[in-house]
């Protein structure tokens, strides 16, 4: 096999792959792959396929990685569906692809800059945070972690009285389970921050905002919510009166 790099795909709508599934659109790529809509071929149903990059999923060590957190996690409401995977030779390379569920709404991010001032209302960015943490609080439940939280990681399905969300993407990291699952608290505090407009806007928020986000200080933020579910708790108990 070639060993040079592969940073893109460039698949066309129509294209049919691993003759069971038919290109519909580009959805995004990111640091290892890139994603479509397909639909299946044989039943008409739309999925998502992620393309990985060959020099990011040596051994496919990144898809099995992925694919078996996907199924750890499929009672987790907030976590994407695994379907299956397969294989396709791309300019004499074997691409690996993960299909999953296909999750219709807007990445957090282009939410985000839809909003008047690109930024939420303080109500509204507890509730963005509240879905968020009780969703990752079922991962953290069975000692399990995302690892790579972001606004481009997290798709909005709605919005109505709270958010609806999805987190694609996973990440493996060396350190323990605890460690990994502190950095996924901080990292919700860290997109509750930005999403409330970030440091410009801080100083102006209210105390109870604040008490929340710590001045982005991890120790102070830790010794309050070492999980998920301490911060959907806290999040439930807080008096609003002030907002
Ligand atoms: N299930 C999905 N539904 C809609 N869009 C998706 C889906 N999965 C991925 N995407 C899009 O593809 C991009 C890259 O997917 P992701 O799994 O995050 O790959 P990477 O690991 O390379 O960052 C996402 O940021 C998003 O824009
Ligand atoms: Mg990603």
């Amino acid at each position: 096999m070639p060993t040079s790099t592969i940073d893109s795909f460039n698949f066309h709508p129509g294209r049919i792959v691993a003759r069971k599934y038919v290109i519909e659109r580009f959805l995004g790529a990111g640091w290892e792959a890139e994603v479509y809509l397909v639909r299946e071929c044989a039943t008409g149903i739309e999925r998502t396929a992620k393309f990985f990059f060959p020099q990011r999923n040596i051994k496919d060590k990144s898809l099995k990685f992925y694919a078996r957190k996907l199924h750890k996690l499929r009672r987790c409401p907030i976590v994407i569906q695994y379907s299956t995977q397969d294989s396709i030779i791309y300019k004499k390379h074997s691409i690996s692809f993960l299909v999953s569920e296909f999750v219709e709404g807007e990445l957090l991010t282009e939410h985000l800059k839809r909003q008047s001032g690109k930024r939420l209302h303080p109500f509204q960015a507890l509730h963005l945070l509240y879905a968020l943490a009780k969703g990752i609080e079922c991962i953290h439940s069975v000692g399990e972690y995302h690892g790579d939280l972001h606004s481009d990681n997290i798709i909005v399905q709605s919005v109505g009285l709270g958010y609806n969300l999805k987190i694609i993407d996973m990440f493996q990291w060396i350190d323990t389970p605890g460690s990994n699952i502190k950095s996924d608290v901080m990292d919700l505090i860290r997109i509750f921050y930005d999403a409330l407009g970030g440091q410009k806007h801080y100083a102006k928020q209210p105390p109870e905002i604040k008490a929340i986000c710590c001045g982005l200080k991890h120790s102070l933020a830790l010794k309050k919510f070492n999980s998920a579910g301490k911060l959907r708790r806290y999040i439930e108990d807080m008096q609003w009166d002030k907002l």
